[in-house]
């Protein structure tokens, strides 16, 4: 049997969290080999083999990372996937929540991007697939956040311009509220269950939900669209 991304080498980052774990069943469903990236201490606490432990805003972390890839013999995709949350009103955000949110959902995709662009060239197919978040809209209580989400799904757009001659397209994914251990980040499990009700799809998302999306965007059904933002929302926002 043959799947959507058979051969396909894919790095994905925050590979041990809820929607991480997904994406490693969806992608190795499809017959895909993944590269795993998370938190030292979560490797070491419950890592498969497949996940390397690296913390991405440490210093040359990126660099780490590229060698990792180059090893195996190179990529075909990269999923910037792991974020953080910070739930506090704006006058309860420090410049040192703003500088932590940032670090790792915004300045970590932009360098493997920038690090890794070669590499992908390399490969077959390439694709990069940011995760980013509704939050894109504005949500009160979580300004970096909301923010840091908004210029990933920019970088998306410039990615996808800069890098579609050499071959690679960017997509971003607009996750709804999915229930993982994020949503246990103050009081976001509440509002999303509040939430989930006026959906036109009446329920929370699941991570497999966020799964299958990301495995047609590295596919080649997807090999026209570039600079996109696919909303996998249950219907909360209609673009
Ligand atoms: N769960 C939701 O409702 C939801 C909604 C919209 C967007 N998202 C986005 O989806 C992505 C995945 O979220 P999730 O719900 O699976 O969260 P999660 O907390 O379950 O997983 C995030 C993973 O990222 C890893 N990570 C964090 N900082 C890291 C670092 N410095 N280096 C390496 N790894 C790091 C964590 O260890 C964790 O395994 C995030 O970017 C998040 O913002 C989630």
């Amino acid at each position: 049997m043959t799947g959507l991304l058979d051969g396909r080498r894919i790095l994905v980052t925050g590979a041990l969290g809820g929607i991480g774990a997904a994406l490693i069943r969806s992608i190795e469903a499809e017959g895909g080999e993944v590269v795993g990236i998370d938190r030292p201490e979560v490797v070491a606490r419950d890592g498969a083999h497949t996940v390397h432990g690296v913390d991405l805003t440490a210093e040359g972390a990126t660099t780490r990372v590229h060698d990792l890839c180059r090893a195996l013999g190179g990529i075909d995709g990269l999923v910037n996937n792991a974020g953080i949350e910070h739930r506090a009103a704006l006058s309860e955000h420090t410049d040192d929540d703003w500088s932590r949110v940032m670090a790792v959902n915004l300045d970590v995709p932009f360098r493997l991007s920038r690090d890794l662009a070669d590499l992908l060239a390399a490969g077959s197919d390439a694709t990069i697939v940011n995760i980013c978040s509704i939050a894109v809209t504005g949500f009160a209580g979580q300004v970096a956040y909301d923010a840091s989400k908004g210029g990933l799904q920019t970088l998306t757009r410039s990615l996808a311009v800069e890098l579609g001659p050499r071959g690679i397209r960017a997509n971003a994914i607009c996750p709804g509220f999915i229930d993982t251990p994020m949503l246990d980040t103050g009081d976001l499990r509440g509002l999303a269950a509040k939430v989930a009700r006026g959906l036109p799809l009446r329920r929370l998302g699941t991570p497999d939900d966020i799964g299958h999306a990301v495995v047609w965007l590295l596919s080649d059904r997807s090999r026209y669209i570039t600079g996109q933002s696919l909303y996998v929302d249950g219907g909360m926002i209609r673009s």
